[in-house]
């Protein structure tokens, strides 16, 4: 199974995907971790990724597509992926077609998950992640089951992202509207397209996702 989760910065893509991961034995392929893997090891690629994720603006779409297409020709994405931040723009979506046929490959489910964006940046500044395993929690919705020690890895180091500041929030929500969000449509004429409510508390969302899988 093949699927796409969609939705603006904060609508808990990342938390989600997570989940699906382990469920359904599925590979998330999230384009905003490669490109922070690229940031953290000093790359030129991730100078430049930098400083355009600090800006909240998008990398080429040159750029991301080969990053997906290389990453979808590894073996472990045969058992199937879910695509967390690809594609964000029509020449990504169309991008993703054309490789997805070349493979032989079907996109079974695009999911939306729909949010009310006044919370989205309460979402967003209250994140923070293990530093050692990644694990995602946030300040009020998801806290550590012991304060300070990851429930995952037993880490006591976290991070928080740079791009999560409430003007680089403001900026990449614009830049979603403006590129992202008309390419629901384009799934939603396809049949693919099915949208949750985001705003559930999170175990739901879960559920709601899975039964649009099954
Ligand atoms: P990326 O890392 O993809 O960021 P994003 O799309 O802005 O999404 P986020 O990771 O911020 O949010 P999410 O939906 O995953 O939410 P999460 O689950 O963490 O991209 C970063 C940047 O990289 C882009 O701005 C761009 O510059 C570049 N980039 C990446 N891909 C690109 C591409 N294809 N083309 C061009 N440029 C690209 O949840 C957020 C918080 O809310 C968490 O703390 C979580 O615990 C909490 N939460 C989640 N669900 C719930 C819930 N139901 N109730 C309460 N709290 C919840």
């Amino acid at each position: 199974m093949n699927i796409i989760l969609l939705g603006p910065p904060g609508a808990g893509k990342g938390t989600q995907a997570k989940r699906l991961e382990d469920a359904y034995g599925l590979v998330q392929l999230s384009t905003g971790d490669m490109l922070r893997a690229e940031v953290a090891s000093g790359s030129v690629l991730g100078r430049q990724a930098k400083e355009i994720m600090d800006a909240g603006q998008f990398m080429p779409d040159d750029l991301m597509v080969g990053m997906i297409e290389s990453r979808i020709g590894q073996p472990d994405c045969d058992k199937g992926f879910i695509l967390d931040g690809f594609p964000r723009t029509e020449a990504q979506a169309r991008a993703l077609d054309v490789m997805l046929e070349r493979r032989g490959l079907t996109l079974n489910h695009v999911v939306e998950l729909t949010v009310d964006e006044a919370a989205l940046i309460e979402r967003i500044t209250g994140r923070f992640s293990c530093s050692r395993c990644g694990a995602g929690y946030h300040d009020r919705f998801q806290l550590p089951r012991v304060d300070g020690v990851c429930d995952f890895c037993g880490g006591t180091e976290f991070k928080r992202r740079a791009d999560d500041n409430e003007e680089t929030v403001r900026a990449r929500l614009e830049i979603y509207h403006a590129q992202t969000a008309p390419i629901l449509p384009y799934y939603r004429e396809r049949g693919v397209l099915d949208a949750v409510d985001g705003m559930a508390d999170i175990d739901e969302v879960t559920r709601q996702i899975k039964a649009v899988l099954h």
